[in-house]
Order: structure tokens, then C-alpha cells, then sequence
């Protein structure tokens, strides 16, 4: 018996009423989403208001990593609700608790956080202690990353769409390529373990744009919104070297990666990574709003009282979400289902790709999943058209997926990490059959 059911044409009836009164009153300024007005879900299925109901490879992007509406986490955040809902910038026995927890399950060398509400505002807070820390004002930073849509997130993203047409963007950011194994012209990515000629092409763009304030350095594990890029093994770690020679600081911002989306519980343990920094958001709440800045001691004490601030940061129901979250990592083996699910799905999405001749790329870590749309896999050409057929005839078929990348033409598979493989299964059969539909 299938897990998804859709009884008609989207939107349902219910559906139809609601988006039209959503669309009314509120600006329609998100990306393009499938026509589903969501009532409630839990673990990997999702029901609409019309009682169809849907796989989810969007996980609330990327937010639910323990399964929507994971019961533990709902009776947590509950139960902080009736006691106390917010004390701005005051301790509260939560939020204590929720840092101790979150400091003993980063990598050792990163022994302080600091809580937010939100990636952008983690993101924003780690160009600070950059520049405060190193007294420098200059961040290197990457071309089709994503940190988010507050100006300094924005100025540091290597995307048009946070920025253009919003004027002049925050002084100081220099912007150097990020190698895209897929997209490769200088064949940067074949040059491993040491990448010379990269390097010293980096060495060639601080050279020409620095004016000698260069102190810290931005980047994801893999790029998320940039359209699913990762990077060729090794090149992170010499990365790191390279920023260690300068004596820069960096930050790796793992809003989206960490919490065992890659397969492992931060995507730093791959290559062993120490950033300076780390930023936190999405899973570290799964879904109450909640992020984290992390950091060694050292690089936080250059902080004076009062330097950093959210009204929400710290408040006792998201700080009991985060130590909900963590309790359910302790107790289910959800970074193990990431890896495992995370490989069998890419093995079977690749196995589609050899059928389908728009489907290009087919790239994945953990139940990280890019397939990047062509109009022809010999010239690259990327066909951001397909995606929207794509992802109304999934959803049609009980599927929700999303897009994402520089040119709108990647979608994301990132269901949450509870996917089961019956799940896993009965949604790559949705896919293939919506591939075998597909035409420009
Ligand atoms: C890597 C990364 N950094 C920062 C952000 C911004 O997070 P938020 O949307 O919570 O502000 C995102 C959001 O997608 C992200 O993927």
C-alpha cells in the first residue's frame, strides 16, 4: 500500500481557497513551491489541508532533520511554553542547559555558543568576531555561496539573488572561485591532493583585491543554496592551511550542513577540519527557531559586554528544542540512516540519470542529494524550465521536492533522516516516473 495518496489535480479544493487568500495578503516574494497548502506531518510524509498526502525530500528545507513532528521534541517545546516564553539577554535554566549540551556535542576545540534565532543572524555574528578578533576588516568568501539575506550574509554570498538591485553591498569582501567538480574549466578539481594551481590562483586574487586587511574567511562544507556543490576530497583541509599560513581566521558555516546531514554529525569531521567558528541553524531546532554561533573561547573573549544580542536568542522554548534534538541523536541513529539511505538513494539516482538525458548530474553526501538538470549533457547547458513541471508533477504523485543553485536548475533531495527505505523507495519511484515524463 503506498505511503502517498493524492486525490486529484493540485491544489485541492481547500487548497485552491487558502493560497488564494495567502497570495492576498501576504507578498508573494518565496521561490516557486509546489501548490500544497500544508496541515500538519510527521517523520517523512507530510498532509496537505485537502487530506493528500506526500512524501517530503525538502524537509521543511533542510530543517527537520529528526522527522517532522518528532513527538519528543514537540513535548519539549510544550512544555517550556507554559513556564516561561522569553527573558531577553537573562539566564534561564533552559538555555544553560542547552549551551552545556551543545558545546559537549561540537568537536572539542570549539567550547563556546552563542544562541540566535536565525542562520543570517549566526552568520552576521561570525563576520563580526572576524573582524573584531583580527581588528582586519576583509572576509574571503565564495562564489555561489550562501549565508544568508541580511547585507553582510548577502555580501558575503557569491549569488546575484540576495543582492542584485540592492545597491552597494558591505565593503571589504573578497570573492574567490569555489571548485565545482561538475563545472570545472580550469580543471581545478582533477589537481588533488594538492591542488597547486588553485592555490596559487587564490594567491593571484588576494594579491590583486586585498588592500592588506585581510583577517578572516567564509565558506560551507558543500555549497546548499548554490546548488548542491561539493567540493573534490581534500581540498577543505588544504584550504584551512592555506588560511592557517595567513594567520586568518575562518569560519565554516554549517547551518545546513551539520546535524548529520552529510552522513556525520558536522560536516568538519570529513576532512577533519578546526575551524575558528561555527554557525549553526535549521536542525539545531528542527523546526522552533533557533541558531547558534560556536566558537573558541579565544576568539570570543574579544567581545565586550553587550556586543552581541538577539531578542529571541536564548529563549527558554527554543533552547529546550535544542536539547530535545540533541537527546533524540542520542537515542535514534539518525546519522547512520543519513549515511546509509544518503548512499543507496544516490545509487539509485544515478542509475536514473543514465536514463533520463536532462538529468546531468546526480551528486550526493548523506542524504544530501543534488540532481542538477541540462538541456544537453554534453555542453551543460542548465534548463531552470524543467524544475517547476518537475516539481508540480511530483507533487501530483505525492512528492515534494524544491529547487535550489545559481542558475535555479538543481533540485534538492533531502528528506529527513528517519526516511525509511520502504519511503525511500516509493519516492524514487515518484521521481522516476515524473523523469520519464519530462520534456523542454
Ligand atoms: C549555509 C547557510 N547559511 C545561512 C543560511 C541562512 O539561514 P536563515 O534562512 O535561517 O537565516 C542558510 C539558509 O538556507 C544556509 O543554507
Amino acid at each position: 500500500m503506498s505511503i502517498a495518496k493524492v486525490k486529484g489535480p493540485l491544489p485541492g479544493p481547500k487548497g485552491k481557497v487558502l493560497l488564494e487568500k495567502w497570495h492576498k495578503y501576504e507578498a508573494d516574494a518565496v521561490g516557486f513551491q509546489a501548490p500544497v497548502v500544508w496541515d500538519h506531518a510527521q517523520g517523512c510524509v507530510v498532509t496537505d489541508v485537502d487530506g493528500n498526502t506526500y512524501l517530503d525530500w525538502t524537509c521543511g528545507v533542510l530543517v527537520t532533520n529528526v522527522g517532522h513532528c518528532h513527538p519528543h521534541l514537540v513535548a519539549a517545546a510544550q512544555k517550556a511554553t507554559t513556564r516561561l516564553l522569553n527573558n531577553y539577554e537573562c539566564a534561564n535554566v533552559e538555555r544553560i542547559e542547552a549551551a552545556e549540551r551543545l558545546v559537549k556535542a561540537l568537536p572539542p576545540h570549539l567550547d563556546k555558543c552563542f544562541f540566535l534565532s536565525t542562520g543570517s543572524e549566526a552568520t552576521e555574528a561570525a563576520a563580526r568576531l572576524m573582524k573584531r578578533k583580527t581588528g582586519k576588516f576583509e572576509i574571503l568568501s565564495f562564489e555561489c555561496g550562501f549565508h544568508g539575506r541580511t547585507l553582510h550574509g548577502a555580501s558575503m554570498g557569491g549569488m546575484a539573488g540576495p543582492k542584485r538591485n540592492y545597491g552597494p553591498t558591505v565593503p571589504g569582501i573578497i570573492r574567490a572561485p569555489f571548485p565545482n567538480p561538475y563545472r570545472d574549466p580550469n580543471g581545478w578539481c582533477k589537481d588533488g591532493p594538492d591542488f597547486k594551481r588553485y592555490f596559487e590562483f587564490l594567491d593571484g586574487i588576494i594579491a590583486a583585491n586585498s588592500t592588506g586587511s585581510l583577517g578572516g574567511a567564509i565558506l560551507e562544507p558543500y555549497q546548499g543554496a548554490g546548488g548542491f556543490i561539493f567540493p573534490p576530497k581534500g581540498w577543505l583541509k588544504k584550504l584551512e592551511e592555506w588560511l592557517r599560513k595567513r594567520g586568518m581566521l575562518y569560519t565554516l558555516d554549517e547551518v545546513q550542513a551539520s546535524y548529520g546531514r552529510t552522513g556525520k554529525m558536522w560536516a568538519l569531521e570529513h576532512e577533519n577540519l578546526k575551524p575558528d567558528i561555527v554557525t549553526i541553524g535549521k536542525a539545531i531546532g528542527c523546526g522552533v527557531p533557533v541558531s547558534a554561533v560556536a566558537a573558541t573561547s579565544d576568539v570570543f573573549s574579544c567581545l565586550s559586554k553587550g556586543e552581541l544580542s538577539s531578542t529571541l536568542g536564548g529563549n527558554p522554548v527554543a533552547s529546550a528544542a535544542v536539547c530535545a534534538v540533541l537527546d533524540i541523536y542520542e537515542r535514534e541513529p539518525l546519522v547512520a540512516n543519513s549515511a546509509k539511505m544518503g548512499a543507496y538513494m544516490l545509487k539509485r539516482l544515478k542509475q536514473m540519470a543514465t536514463k533520463c538525458k536532462y538529468l546531468g548530474d546526480v551528486r550526493g553526501m548523506g542524504l544530501i542529494i543534488g540532481l542538477e538538470f541540462v538541456k544537453d549533457k554534453k555542453t551543460k547547458t542548465p534548463a531552470p524550465e524543467l524544475i517547476k513541471p518537475l516539481i508540480v508533477d511530483c507533487a501530483n504523485h505525492g512528492l515534494l521536492i524544491g529547487s535550489v543553485g545559481m542558475f535555479g536548475n538543481v533540485v534538492r533531495v533531502a528528506p529527513p533522516l528517519v526516511i525509511t527505505k520502504a519511503e525511500a523507495d516509493e519516492s524514487l519511484a515518484i521521481m522516476e516516473g515524473a523523469l520519464s515524463r519530462l520534456k523542454l
